[in-house]
């Protein structure tokens, strides 16, 4: 449905044409950069007609607390979402509110995501992670940041929600469902990117016709994982075994197989992308900044210790306070999920005085709003993680900060998220020496999520404090099983 806020009209940048509107100065492979610089100077919230479809942004922090407000607004379904529910269909991520499917899958999804269940979880992220360090033990070149902790995020939703394993690490080509499911989701930006063009039908068809085998692929594979899981005895306490076997506890309803198809598509989508970038954000402003790296190592070596092979308890990741204000700080620069949709629940007027009907949306933009300088200061666009103290928190303005969306439809895997960025970054910083290549300079790639493009680290074996230098040229004895790791890496 066209968003036409019943023609009231928003700032928005020169250049202006009729028919295209503002179409041109848009770029179609960084839609998100452009809209930052185009919307810098224009007020909390401005609009970009897009052939016939307005989009209408907020990038002020006020604006966007009021938005936060659950008992008048809720989330909407941007047309990119619209455009992903065909692949993810009523999924938890593109459900729409008033869907059953989605109070339900909530309701029987949150025991997924308890102290408990990330206690469970906490063996398998290290497992998980100790076969990337493996193969980056082996390796020679610099790794691709990126790629590779998109890879590692991949496995360790894979294992945990559902024990299935990808292989990511012994394949020297990823997974056929890989790349599949990354096409299927191009295929969803694209009709989300088109909605508002002449012929959008005409082009979603043929999108859909081209898509159409990675399409059946998928579904093939994940009904077959939903059959087989049925078909065995096992209990396993997974999201899978959840959605299978728990009735919900009031109702006694269950989630048909075309819905858990969906959930499952939703997590592994929802599930790794957004963590892998935020490790990735993390990672390169640690590393380009000596006096951030030699605190972040201190924090590893106080609490691991000399031993670079510990891997750290489930209780030690929530000490790992200074990662943890360095992982929020990334994301308050680049939040991977960088927007979201909101409506009213009725006609209401915004302290803008515009006025806005259910039917309208306006989405966040959140790396604006996450710089605005009347919340975050003049050096808001500086990387400073200890804007995250307590003591420099205390009173800033409540829903400033939004990296995991707002309200009832906030995201369901924070917990999950933060403590397998903070456990992998904890090892990676203790077992590693990590440089990187000095003439690197920001590159972001948007998919459905920010990721720093083309960043590389190499990788050397790292000597904690307190540790006993190896003998030069000496190989370790006492742990044959070690030495492979302990191989210095070529940078
Ligand atoms: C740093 C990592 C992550 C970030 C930045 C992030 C961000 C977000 C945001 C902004 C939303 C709200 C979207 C909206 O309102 O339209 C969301 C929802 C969601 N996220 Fe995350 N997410 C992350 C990790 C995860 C993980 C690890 C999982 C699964 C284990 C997950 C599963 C979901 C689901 C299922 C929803 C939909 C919740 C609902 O509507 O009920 N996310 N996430």
């Amino acid at each position: 449905m066209l968003n036409d806020w019943s023609g009231q009209r928003f700032p928005h940048p020169p250049g202006r044409r009729p028919f295209v509107g503002d179409t041109l100065g848009t770029d179609a492979v960084a839609p998100l950069q452009s809209t930052m610089r185009r919307g810098a100077e224009l007020g909390p919230i401005f609009e970009l007609k897009i052939f016939d479809q307005k989009f209408v942004f907020v990038s002020g922090a006020e604006l966007a607390a009021e938005l936060a407000d659950e008992s008048r607004f809720e989330k909407a379904l941007s047309p990119a979402l619209v455009a992903l529910r065909q692949f993810a269909g009523a999924g938890l991520f593109t459900a729409y509110n008033d869907e059953t499917n989605w109070a339900l899958a909530h309701d029987l999804l949150r025991s997924a995501f308890t102290k408990d269940a990330m206690r469970r979880y906490h063996p398998v992220m290290l497992a998980a992670a100790q076969e990337l360090f493996d193969t980056w033990d082996v390796r020679e070149a610099p790794v691709d940041v990126s790629a590779d902790m998109t890879r590692l995020t991949m496995e360790t939703i894979s294992r945990t929600a559902f024990s299935q394993d990808f292989g990511s690490f012994t394949r020297d080509e990823p997974h056929p469902f890989i790349p599949a499911m990354i096409a299927a989701l191009r295929a969803g930006q694209r009709k989300g990117s088109f909605s508002g063009m002449p012929g959008a039908r005409l082009m979603s068809r043929r999108i859909d016709q081209r898509n159409a085998h990675h399409q059946a692929y998928i579904d093939g594979l994940l009904d077959d994982v939903i059959a087989t899981r049925r078909a065995s005895a096992a209990s396993d306490h997974d999201l899978l075994g959840i959605m299978l076997d728990t009735p919900h506890p009031e109702t006694g309803a269950r989630l048909d197989d075309l819905n858990i198809r969906h959930q499952i598509l939703t997590f592994l989508v929802a599930g790794h992308e957004t963590t892998s970038g935020a490790l990735s954000f993390a990672l390169y402003y640690l590393t380009r900044d000596p006096a951030l790296l030699a605190r972040a190592h201190e924090e590893v070596d106080t609490i691991l210790g000399p031993d670079r092979e510990v891997e750290p308890a489930f209780e030690q990741i929530a000490k790992f306070r200074f990662l943890r204000r360095v992982l929020d700080e990334g994301l308050r620069l680049w939040p991977t999920a960088p927007g979201y949709g909101r409506s009213p629940r009725e006609v209401t007027t915004l302290s803008t005085g515009h006025v806005m009907r259910p039917q309208d949306w306006a989405l966040v933009v959140l790396p604006m709003v996450h710089r605005d300088p009347d919340v975050w200061g003049d050096d808001a666009g500086e990387f400073d993680p200890d804007r995250f103290l307590s003591e420099r928190s205390r009173g800033r303005l409540a829903h400033s900060y939004k990296p995991f969306g707002t309200g009832e439809r906030s995201c369901i895997g924070r917990q999950f998220a933060v403590h397998e960025a903070v456990l992998v970054l904890a090892r990676m910083l203790h077992r590693y020496e990590l440089t990187p290549d000095p003439s690197y300079e920001l590159t972001i790639t948007e998919r459905l999520t920010l990721m720093p493009e083309g960043f590389r680290l190499a990788l050397t074996p790292r000597v904690p404090s307190g540790a006993n230098p190896p003998p030069s040229g000496a190989e370790r004895t006492d742990a044959p099983s070690q030495n492979v790791r302990n191989a210095p890496l070529a940078g």
